[in-house]
Protein backbone atom coordinates (compact mmCIF):
# COMPACT_ATOMS: atom_id res chain seq x y z
CA UNK A 1 0.00 0.00 0.00
CA UNK A 2 2.93 2.48 0.78
CA UNK A 3 6.33 2.26 -0.42
CA UNK A 4 8.73 4.85 1.20
CA UNK A 5 11.85 4.65 -0.14
CA UNK A 6 15.52 6.19 0.35
CA UNK A 7 13.60 8.89 2.35
CA UNK A 8 15.65 11.75 3.16
CA UNK A 9 14.54 15.29 5.08
CA UNK A 10 17.16 17.80 6.61
CA UNK A 11 16.89 21.05 8.53
CA UNK A 12 19.31 22.50 7.79
CA UNK A 13 22.51 20.81 9.22
CA UNK A 14 20.61 18.34 10.91
CA UNK A 15 19.65 14.83 9.10
CA UNK A 16 16.03 14.14 10.35
CA UNK A 17 15.05 11.33 8.09
CA UNK A 18 18.21 9.52 6.82
CA UNK A 19 17.94 7.03 3.99
CA UNK A 20 14.41 5.35 5.15
CA UNK A 21 13.62 2.57 3.54
CA UNK A 22 10.08 0.81 5.06
CA UNK A 23 6.97 -0.53 3.35
CA UNK A 24 3.40 -0.83 4.55
CA UNK A 25 1.15 -3.71 3.10
CA UNK A 26 -2.69 -3.36 3.08
CA UNK A 27 -4.79 -4.29 6.31
CA UNK A 28 -1.42 -4.20 8.49
CA UNK A 29 -0.63 -2.27 11.69
CA UNK A 30 2.60 -1.37 11.51
CA UNK A 31 4.33 0.62 14.49
CA UNK A 32 7.43 3.27 14.17
CA UNK A 33 9.45 3.46 17.18
CA UNK A 34 12.51 5.00 18.57
CA UNK A 35 14.14 7.81 20.66
CA UNK A 36 12.79 11.11 20.89
CA UNK A 37 14.19 12.95 18.22
CA UNK A 38 14.22 9.85 16.17
CA UNK A 39 12.21 11.56 12.43
CA UNK A 40 9.40 9.93 13.06
CA UNK A 41 6.71 12.55 13.15
CA UNK A 42 9.00 14.30 10.55
CA UNK A 43 8.03 10.95 8.27
CA UNK A 44 4.46 11.46 9.30
CA UNK A 45 4.83 15.28 7.98
CA UNK A 46 6.46 13.72 4.88
CA UNK A 47 4.17 11.36 3.75
CA UNK A 48 1.31 13.30 4.46
CA UNK A 49 2.62 16.46 2.05
CA UNK A 50 3.29 19.05 4.90
CA UNK A 51 7.39 18.65 4.07
CA UNK A 52 8.86 17.61 1.34
CA UNK A 53 11.39 15.10 0.85
CA UNK A 54 15.33 16.40 -0.34
CA UNK A 55 15.45 12.62 -1.39
CA UNK A 56 13.51 9.34 -2.27
CA UNK A 57 10.27 8.43 -3.18
CA UNK A 58 6.85 7.89 -1.14
CA UNK A 59 4.34 5.26 -2.90
CA UNK A 60 0.94 5.15 -2.24
CA UNK A 61 -0.55 2.32 -4.14
CA UNK A 62 1.68 2.95 -7.02
CA UNK A 63 1.26 6.63 -7.04
CA UNK A 64 4.67 9.09 -6.29
CA UNK A 65 3.44 11.38 -3.14
CA UNK A 66 6.34 13.43 -3.45
CA UNK A 67 5.31 16.58 -5.08
CA UNK A 68 1.47 16.42 -4.30
CA UNK A 69 -0.31 18.88 -2.00
CA UNK A 70 -1.26 17.83 1.54
CA UNK A 71 -5.41 17.93 0.35
CA UNK A 72 -4.20 15.96 -2.59
CA UNK A 73 -2.87 13.16 -0.02
CA UNK A 74 -5.84 13.22 1.99
CA UNK A 75 -8.15 12.53 -0.98
CA UNK A 76 -6.28 9.73 -1.87
CA UNK A 77 -6.86 8.04 1.26
CA UNK A 78 -4.69 8.82 3.92
CA UNK A 79 -5.31 10.86 6.68
CA UNK A 80 -3.07 11.35 10.10
CA UNK A 81 -3.46 12.26 14.01
CA UNK A 82 -1.07 14.19 15.56
CA UNK A 83 0.80 14.26 18.74
CA UNK A 84 -0.43 16.71 20.58
CA UNK A 85 -4.88 16.63 20.65
CA UNK A 86 -5.79 19.04 17.70
CA UNK A 87 -9.48 18.75 18.83
CA UNK A 88 -12.11 21.76 18.42
CA UNK A 89 -12.79 21.94 22.09
CA UNK A 90 -15.94 23.62 22.16
CA UNK A 91 -17.38 21.97 20.04
CA UNK A 92 -19.81 18.81 20.52
CA UNK A 93 -17.99 15.23 19.79
CA UNK A 94 -20.02 14.91 16.58
CA UNK A 95 -19.23 18.05 14.99
CA UNK A 96 -15.41 17.59 15.83
CA UNK A 97 -16.05 14.24 13.23
CA UNK A 98 -18.31 16.61 10.61
CA UNK A 99 -15.25 18.69 10.62
CA UNK A 100 -13.00 15.93 9.28
CA UNK A 101 -15.21 15.00 6.43
CA UNK A 102 -14.18 18.12 5.15
CA UNK A 103 -11.64 16.55 2.25
CA UNK A 104 -14.59 14.83 0.18
CA UNK A 105 -16.90 18.02 1.09
CA UNK A 106 -17.27 20.68 -2.03
CA UNK A 107 -17.36 23.85 0.47
CA UNK A 108 -14.21 22.46 2.00
CA UNK A 109 -12.95 22.93 5.82
CA UNK A 110 -13.57 26.74 6.02
CA UNK A 111 -16.93 25.98 5.03
CA UNK A 112 -17.43 23.37 7.24
CA UNK A 113 -16.14 25.11 10.02
CA UNK A 114 -18.36 28.12 9.52
CA UNK A 115 -21.72 26.49 8.54
CA UNK A 116 -23.72 25.46 11.83
CA UNK A 117 -24.73 21.61 11.28
CA UNK A 118 -28.25 20.40 11.41
CA UNK A 119 -30.02 22.20 8.80
CA UNK A 120 -29.85 20.56 5.59
CA UNK A 121 -30.46 17.15 4.45
CA UNK A 122 -26.54 17.43 3.85
CA UNK A 123 -25.86 17.86 7.22
CA UNK A 124 -28.27 15.29 8.20
CA UNK A 125 -26.42 12.74 6.46
CA UNK A 126 -23.32 14.04 7.80
CA UNK A 127 -24.29 14.03 11.29
CA UNK A 128 -25.45 10.28 10.62
CA UNK A 129 -22.66 9.29 9.48
CA UNK A 130 -20.53 10.99 12.05
CA UNK A 131 -22.38 8.80 14.39
CA UNK A 132 -21.83 5.53 12.62
CA UNK A 133 -18.08 7.06 12.87
CA UNK A 134 -18.45 7.26 16.35
CA UNK A 135 -19.89 3.95 17.08
CA UNK A 136 -16.85 2.34 15.42
CA UNK A 137 -14.85 3.70 18.02
CA UNK A 138 -17.29 3.26 21.16
CA UNK A 139 -17.86 6.65 21.24
CA UNK A 140 -21.59 7.15 19.44
CA UNK A 141 -22.88 7.51 23.46
CA UNK A 142 -21.23 11.15 23.39
CA UNK A 143 -21.79 12.27 20.07
CA UNK A 144 -23.88 15.55 21.73
CA UNK A 145 -21.27 16.56 24.42
CA UNK A 146 -19.08 18.96 24.46
CA UNK A 147 -15.60 17.66 23.06
CA UNK A 148 -13.71 19.33 26.00
CA UNK A 149 -16.27 17.13 28.47
CA UNK A 150 -14.69 13.95 27.54
CA UNK A 151 -12.09 12.35 29.30
CA UNK A 152 -8.56 12.24 28.18
CA UNK A 153 -8.77 8.86 26.75
CA UNK A 154 -12.34 8.69 24.87
CA UNK A 155 -10.47 12.64 23.50
CA UNK A 156 -7.44 10.39 21.91
CA UNK A 157 -10.32 8.29 20.35
CA UNK A 158 -12.33 10.94 19.31
CA UNK A 159 -8.95 12.72 17.45
CA UNK A 160 -9.11 8.76 15.63
CA UNK A 161 -12.52 8.94 14.73
CA UNK A 162 -12.12 12.73 13.19
CA UNK A 163 -9.48 10.99 11.28
CA UNK A 164 -11.46 8.52 10.03
CA UNK A 165 -14.62 11.05 8.64
CA UNK A 166 -12.84 11.15 5.33
CA UNK A 167 -13.14 7.53 4.99
CA UNK A 168 -8.99 7.02 4.38
CA UNK A 169 -7.53 3.42 3.44
CA UNK A 170 -4.09 4.49 5.47
CA UNK A 171 -4.00 6.27 8.87
CA UNK A 172 -1.04 7.22 10.54
CA UNK A 173 -1.75 7.70 14.36
CA UNK A 174 1.08 10.26 16.50
CA UNK A 175 1.19 8.71 19.83
CA UNK A 176 -2.27 7.33 20.33
CA UNK A 177 -1.63 6.02 23.30
CA UNK A 178 0.38 9.46 25.38
CA UNK A 179 -0.86 10.38 28.84
CA UNK A 180 -3.46 7.26 28.57
CA UNK A 181 -3.58 4.60 31.66
CA UNK A 182 -3.59 0.73 31.11
CA UNK A 183 -6.77 0.38 30.74
CA UNK A 184 -6.87 3.15 28.15
CA UNK A 185 -4.63 2.09 26.26
CA UNK A 186 -6.17 -1.45 26.27
CA UNK A 187 -9.68 -0.13 25.20
CA UNK A 188 -6.98 2.04 22.03
CA UNK A 189 -6.25 -1.41 21.22
CA UNK A 190 -9.27 -3.47 20.58
CA UNK A 191 -10.45 -0.68 18.75
CA UNK A 192 -7.88 -0.48 16.54
CA UNK A 193 -7.89 -4.13 15.89
CA UNK A 194 -11.75 -3.92 15.08
CA UNK A 195 -11.14 -1.23 12.79
CA UNK A 196 -8.19 -3.22 10.91
CA UNK A 197 -10.61 -6.26 10.63
CA UNK A 198 -13.23 -3.79 8.69
CA UNK A 199 -10.00 -3.35 6.44
CA UNK A 200 -8.35 -0.20 7.31
CA UNK A 201 -4.41 0.13 7.49
CA UNK A 202 -2.22 1.44 10.29
CA UNK A 203 0.61 3.32 10.85
CA UNK A 204 1.14 3.80 14.48
CA UNK A 205 4.05 6.13 16.25
CA UNK A 206 4.24 5.25 19.63
CA UNK A 207 6.71 4.83 22.94
CA UNK A 208 4.33 3.03 24.63
CA UNK A 209 6.14 -0.58 24.30
CA UNK A 210 3.37 -2.54 25.96
CA UNK A 211 0.79 -0.57 23.54
CA UNK A 212 3.23 -1.30 20.90
CA UNK A 213 3.96 -5.21 21.27
CA UNK A 214 -0.24 -5.99 21.24
CA UNK A 215 -1.43 -3.63 18.54
CA UNK A 216 1.28 -3.88 16.12
CA UNK A 217 1.96 -6.57 13.13
CA UNK A 218 5.25 -5.19 12.28
CA UNK A 219 7.80 -3.11 13.45
CA UNK A 220 10.42 -0.64 12.27
CA UNK A 221 12.79 0.72 14.40
CA UNK A 222 14.18 4.53 13.44
CA UNK A 223 17.37 5.72 15.60
CA UNK A 224 19.06 9.32 14.00
CA UNK A 225 16.31 9.39 11.01
CA UNK A 226 17.65 5.74 9.89
CA UNK A 227 15.69 2.44 10.26
CA UNK A 228 17.55 0.01 12.60
CA UNK A 229 15.64 -2.98 12.22
CA UNK A 230 12.29 -4.23 11.29
CA UNK A 231 10.31 -7.12 12.05
CA UNK A 232 7.29 -9.25 14.19
CA UNK A 233 7.16 -7.63 17.69
CA UNK A 234 9.16 -10.81 18.78
CA UNK A 235 12.16 -10.21 16.93
CA UNK A 236 12.59 -6.96 17.78
CA UNK A 237 12.17 -7.43 21.45
CA UNK A 238 15.27 -9.45 21.21
CA UNK A 239 16.90 -7.34 18.57
CA UNK A 240 20.79 -6.13 20.27
CA UNK A 241 20.91 -2.88 18.39
CA UNK A 242 17.31 -2.06 19.31
CA UNK A 243 18.55 -2.14 23.02
CA UNK A 244 20.95 -0.66 22.42
CA UNK A 245 19.12 2.47 21.07
CA UNK A 246 16.79 2.26 23.48
CA UNK A 247 19.12 2.12 27.10
CA UNK A 248 22.44 3.76 25.38
CA UNK A 249 24.18 1.58 25.53
CA UNK A 250 27.92 1.28 24.62
CA UNK A 251 28.78 -1.05 21.56
CA UNK A 252 29.89 -4.38 23.38
N1 LIG B 1 10.25 21.86 11.15
C1 LIG B 1 11.43 21.56 11.72
N2 LIG B 1 12.47 22.42 11.66
C2 LIG B 1 13.67 22.11 12.21
N3 LIG B 1 13.93 20.95 12.85
C3 LIG B 1 12.94 20.05 12.96
C4 LIG B 1 11.63 20.31 12.40
N4 LIG B 1 10.84 19.23 12.64
C5 LIG B 1 11.61 18.35 13.31
N5 LIG B 1 12.86 18.84 13.51
C6 LIG B 1 13.98 18.14 14.16
O1 LIG B 1 14.11 16.89 13.49
C7 LIG B 1 14.40 15.85 14.41
C8 LIG B 1 13.34 14.78 14.31
O2 LIG B 1 12.14 15.32 14.86
P1 LIG B 1 10.79 14.50 14.94
O3 LIG B 1 9.76 15.43 15.47
O4 LIG B 1 10.52 13.86 13.64
O5 LIG B 1 11.15 13.39 16.01
P2 LIG B 1 10.24 12.27 16.69
O6 LIG B 1 10.88 10.97 16.40
O7 LIG B 1 8.83 12.46 16.29
O8 LIG B 1 10.45 12.62 18.23
P3 LIG B 1 9.42 12.51 19.48
O9 LIG B 1 9.40 11.08 19.89
O10 LIG B 1 10.04 13.39 20.52
O11 LIG B 1 8.09 13.03 19.00
C9 LIG B 1 14.50 16.50 15.79
O12 LIG B 1 15.86 16.76 16.05
C10 LIG B 1 13.71 17.78 15.61
O13 LIG B 1 14.17 18.78 16.48
MG1 LIG C 1 7.11 12.95 17.28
Amino acid sequence: MLEVRNLTKTFGGLVAVNRADFTVSSGEILAVIGPNGAGKTTIFNLITGILAPDKGEIKFQNRLLNRMKPYQIARLGISRTFQNLELFRTMTVAENVMVGAYTRDTTGFIGAMLRRPGTSLQDQERYAEAVEILRGVGLADYADEQADSLPFGLQRLLEIARALASRPKLVLLDEPAAGLNASESQALVGVLRSLQEQGLTFVLVEHDMTTVMDVADRIVVLNFGSVIASGAPAEIRSNAEVIRAYLGEDEP
